[in-house]
């Protein structure tokens, strides 16, 4: 049943001031991004609404040219959207200054490629403790033993990332989004190179960040409530299948979501959406 509250008066007549949702770790309201003008024009994102909660693990799929990487660079500000607002942890993004995008994203966020992204002139540890040298901080070298070890690659220390196999230059890659203890990972196909036991791996450390609450947060001890918040694009159903949800993207927009399934239920929805759209089904095609 809806109450009316005719009678409430607002307490003045400026228009609302658009605030975050409190508790959510990402919150993009209707999101456009173009590319180019004219008839010609690409609507990559044509109007995405979405409210991820901390401590959450979401996939999203969708046909080839659906969006996706599209949706994850202005999630994280590494893109401006061409209308809507972005906000990460209570934060508004969109029209920041690129100094202080860039000092938040160092900061709060990590993010995980398909092609690793390690410098192959610098050591393991030298890697996974870039974020802390770009940002200022102390690099702390037990901090990097730490995270390194939670991948199960203590003793790679030393090695350059050219001597690892790519599942071992993943879990780096992993580690080095770790080390800052960040709210959000943002992932674009981050099994995209691997096999499928190689990839269950890494998917196994992402899903860890997030059932497990972080060592550098606010609270008294140190640490957040809540583990990390991961946002990964895929592909692949198996690997969707770690997600707590799956949002499937077609045509720019949302065209709606699973909480959670199985691999053979997400690769059936899938198949629906990818049929419906008429794209092509990408990297399978
Ligand atoms: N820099 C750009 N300039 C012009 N058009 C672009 C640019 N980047 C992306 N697009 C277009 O925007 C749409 C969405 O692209 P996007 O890369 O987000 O898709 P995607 O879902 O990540 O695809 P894939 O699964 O192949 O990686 C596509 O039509 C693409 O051609
Ligand atoms: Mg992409």
């Amino acid at each position: 049943m809806r109450l009316r509250s005719g009678t409430r008066q607002k307490a003045d007549d400026r228009p609302e001031a658009p605030a975050a949702t409190p508790g959510l770790a990402v919150e993009l309201r209707g999101v456009r991004r173009r590319y180019g003008r004219g008839p010609g024009a690409v609507h990559a994102l044509a109007g995405v609404d979405l409210a991820l909660p901390r401590g959450t693990f979401t996939a999203v799929m969708g046909p080839s040219g659906s969006g996706k990487s599209t949706f994850l660079q202005c999630a994280a500000g590494l893109d401006q959207p061409s209308a809507g607002s972005v906000y990460l942890g209570g934060t508004e993004i969109t029209g920041m200054s690129e100094n202080r995008l860039t000092e938040l994203r160092r900061s709060r966020l990590g993010f995980v490629f398909q092609a690793f992204n390690l410098l192959p002139s610098l050591t393991v540890e030298q890697n996974v403790l870039l974020p802390l040298r770009l940002a200022g901080q102390r690099q702390d070298r037990r901090r990097a033993a730490e995270v390194l070890a939670r991948v199960g690659l203590a003793d790679k220390a030393r090695r350059r990332p050219g001597e690892l196999s790519g599942g071992q230059q993943q879990r780096v890659a992993v580690a080095r989004a770790l080390v800052t203890g960040p709210d959000v990972i943002f992932a674009d196909e981050p099994t995209g190179a691997l096999d499928t036991g190689t990839a269950a791996e890494v998917l196994g450390l992402l899903r860890h960040a997030v059932d497990t609450p972080t060592g550098s947060g606010p609270q008294a001890g140190g640490g957040y409530a809540h583990g990390a918040t991961v946002v990964m694009v895929t592909h692949d159903p198996a690997a969707a299948a770690w997600a707590d949800q799956v949002l499937f993207l077609a045509d720019g927009t949302f065209a709606g979501g699973l909480e959670r399934g199985s691999a053979e239920q997400i690769a059936a929805r899938m198949a629906t959406l990818t049929a419906r759209t008429g794209a092509m089904a990408g990297a399978a095609a």
